[in-house]
């Protein structure tokens, strides 16, 4: 992680870069569809608590120890954000094809059933498919080449208030069309019936993806932030950010879902299936804009994931950055395309990943703060003994517990 220390030039714009880290698909394509499989409101309900409660203070442990810099971004990071960052292609793959698709003339009068073929021949097309992901894995690789800061800083300044914009219009253009109702009302109105353990443990792997946690994207970031910056604000803010904007995704999927009468439990594909329909009458220019900024937030992310191993090759195995980059690029082009071709594997990554891989690197975050660091120092961070006192006990204890659930089936 020991990159030249540069600093983000301004609290705004270091809220932004976190918020570029932790925005992205997750937001926009994750979370609406485990929404969809988890039972909808309730689930909704439990991720907020969630965030709050378990993934607010982890964020602070992260972005303390990054800013400290008393502690190296660990192997299990490594591996974390390198699987994240091949599956993560896939999904940024598909972006980029709906983005080409909506330059040659969009979604104009689609269909479900045909959104649905179309969705359907992208994923059984294996050239196409692994050519996008290719496309996508390799603007990452030649943003990190050329140098993080200047280039996505500025973009991801720009693009995520442009993109939370539109996808509150999109919110309201989906919750209008005939047949929106039911799927607001499934997005408030909670069922706890329905809401398995699984559930919960999905939730909180959820806002762990969502907000970057647990793989060293938050530590990096932290350890460019100046000394009189604060990181509880920065976890404030980025927190409520990424919230708010996976919320309004929601409510830009959902109704349009069950409107055109899509399964909400579709799984990895509902967004791309249901999108093209929200699109169908609105012209050329939206969808186009749409995928653009969609490209550009998953860029944002997906750069922060090849950062974080990047640095480690350069730092700690003392390859060149060219070199580091071509290496991870190829690595993660191999896992990326077996995650293309095979869903199953696809699948896997993704549970493994935010399931088991970062909950234990957000334990491990926690523990370093709670256990390791000494106390006078974590509270000259987060001023409160009372935050403290749940950073060392509640947290750890939570995580255990949650991410446990799936594997006793309840
Ligand atoms: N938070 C990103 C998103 O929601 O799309 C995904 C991600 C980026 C996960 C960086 C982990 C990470 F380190």
């Amino acid at each position: 992680m020991r990159l030249e220390r540069g600093t983000f030039g301004g609290r705004f714009a270091m809220v932004m870069a976190m918020a570029g880290s932790a925005v992205g698909l997750g937001n926009i394509w994750r979370f609406p569809y485990m929404v969809g499989e988890n039972g909808g409101a309730a689930f909704i309900l439990v991720y907020v608590v969630c965030c709050l409660l378990v993934s607010l203070p982890i964020f602070f442990c992260e972005a303390i120890i990054g800013k400290s810099q008393r502690a190296n971004t660990c192997y299990l990071s490594i591996v974390s954000s390198f699987i994240i960052l091949s599956f993560y292609s896939v999904v940024g793959g598909w972006s980029v094809d709906y983005l080409l698709r909506s330059l040659s003339g969009g979604f104009q009068g689609q269909s479900m059933e045909q959104a649905r073929e179309m969705f359907a021949g992208i994923s059984a097309s294996m050239v196409e498919n692994i050519s996008c992901m290719l496309v996508f894995l390799g603007l990452t690789a030649l943003i990190v080449v050329a140098g993080v800061e200047k280039g996505i800083g500025l973009f991801s300044k720009v693009s995520i208030p442009v993109l939370f914009i539109m996808m509150l219009l999109l919110a309201f253009n989906s919750s209008s069309l005939e047949g929106a109702k039911k799927g607001i009302e499934y997005l408030i109105k909670p069922d706890f019936s329905s809401l398995s353990g699984k559930a919960v443990a999905a939730a909180l792997g959820q806002s762990f993806f969502s907000l970057s946690l647990g793989v060293g994207s938050i530590l990096t970031y932290a350890s460019y932030m100046k000394e009189e910056e604060s990181v509880t604000f920065a976890g404030g803010w980025t927190v409520f950010f990424d919230t708010v904007f996976a919320i309004v995704s929601g409510f830009a999927i959902m109704p349009a879902v069950f409107a055109a009468g899509i399964e909400p439990g579709a799984g990895p594909s509902l967004v791309f299936e249901t999108l093209p329909v929200i699109f169908s009458g609105m012209g050329w220019i939206v969808p186009i804009v749409f995928f653009l900024v969609i490209l550009i937030a998953a860029l944002s992310s997906s750069i922060s994931l090849l950062e974080v191993v990047v640095s480690f090759l350069v730092d700690e195995k003392h390859l060149s950055r060219g070199r580091a980059v071509m290496d991870v690029f190829l690595l993660a082009a191999i896992l990326g395309g077996a995650c293309a071709v095979f869903p199953r594997l696809f699948g896997i990554c993704d549970f493994v990943t935010s399931n088991v891989l970062m909950m234990l690197g957000a334990l491990a975050f926690c523990l370093a703060v709670g256990w390791k660091m000494p106390r006078e120092e974590v509270l000259s961070y987060i001023r409160s003994p009372f935050l403290y006192k749940i950073i060392r006990y509640a947290i750890p204890v939570m995580i255990i517990i949650i991410a446990l659930i799936p594997f006793f089936d309840c």
